[in-house]
């Protein structure tokens, strides 16, 4: 292993990107107008009650939608969402065009759902907070619906990845 090196701004990202993560659309509804980002930052944080934690760069124009409408799906991605997380993770689409390329649909909370998602949890925003360049929320879980056999989608190093077991 080399040396330490004091930490900076790229050192830091080069570090992260080791750290291999979990892919998720978080979305949400504003007046029936569908909005979504693609995230990794997404960690579950404690049983009761059930809750996550996501962490949204303040210049993502979503940021201030959940702000306002307090209610999101986490939507965990399956190995073949790779598409859809570069979809949703880019400025070239907006809010509800992002949703066109598949089957979305809402839950009874009138967030949207994917229809092939590895899980989708139906959460209540209790908490936001900031830090940095970041909104940190706190989402309590209401209702999940699961696919367990589908296989999860990775992101490392910068590339979407499929899980094996070793
Ligand atoms: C794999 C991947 C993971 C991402 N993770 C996050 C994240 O955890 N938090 C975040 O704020 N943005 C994350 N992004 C970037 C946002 O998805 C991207 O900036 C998006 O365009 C924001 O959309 P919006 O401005 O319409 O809200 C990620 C993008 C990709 C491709």
């Amino acid at each position: 292993m080399n040396s330490e090196t004091p930490m900076s701004s790229d050192l830091f990202k080069q570090s992260m990107r080791l750290l291999a993560g979990g892919v998720c659309i978080v979305a949400t509804s504003d007046n029936g107008e569908w909005h979504g980002l693609t995230m990794t930052a997404v960690c579950s944080l404690t049983i009761d009650p059930p809750s996550l934690i996501a962490c949204v760069n303040r210049g993502a124009g979503t940021r201030g939608i959940i702000s306002v409408t307090r209610r999101v799906s986490v939507n965990i991605l399956s190995d073949d969402h790779a598409g859809l997380a570069e979809r949703f993770g880019s400025p070239a689409l907006r809010g509800p065009d992002r949703f066109d390329s598949h089957d979305w649909t809402e839950l009874a909370s009138g967030v949207p759902a994917l229809v092939d998602a590895l899980a989708v949890l139906d959460c209540e925003v209790i908490r936001e907070t900031e830090l940095g360049q970041h909104s940190v929320f706190f989402f309590e879980v209401k209702n999940s619906r699961l696919q367990p056999d589908r296989k999860p989608l990775v992101h490392f190093n910068r590339e979407f990845c499929a899980v094996q077991p070793v």
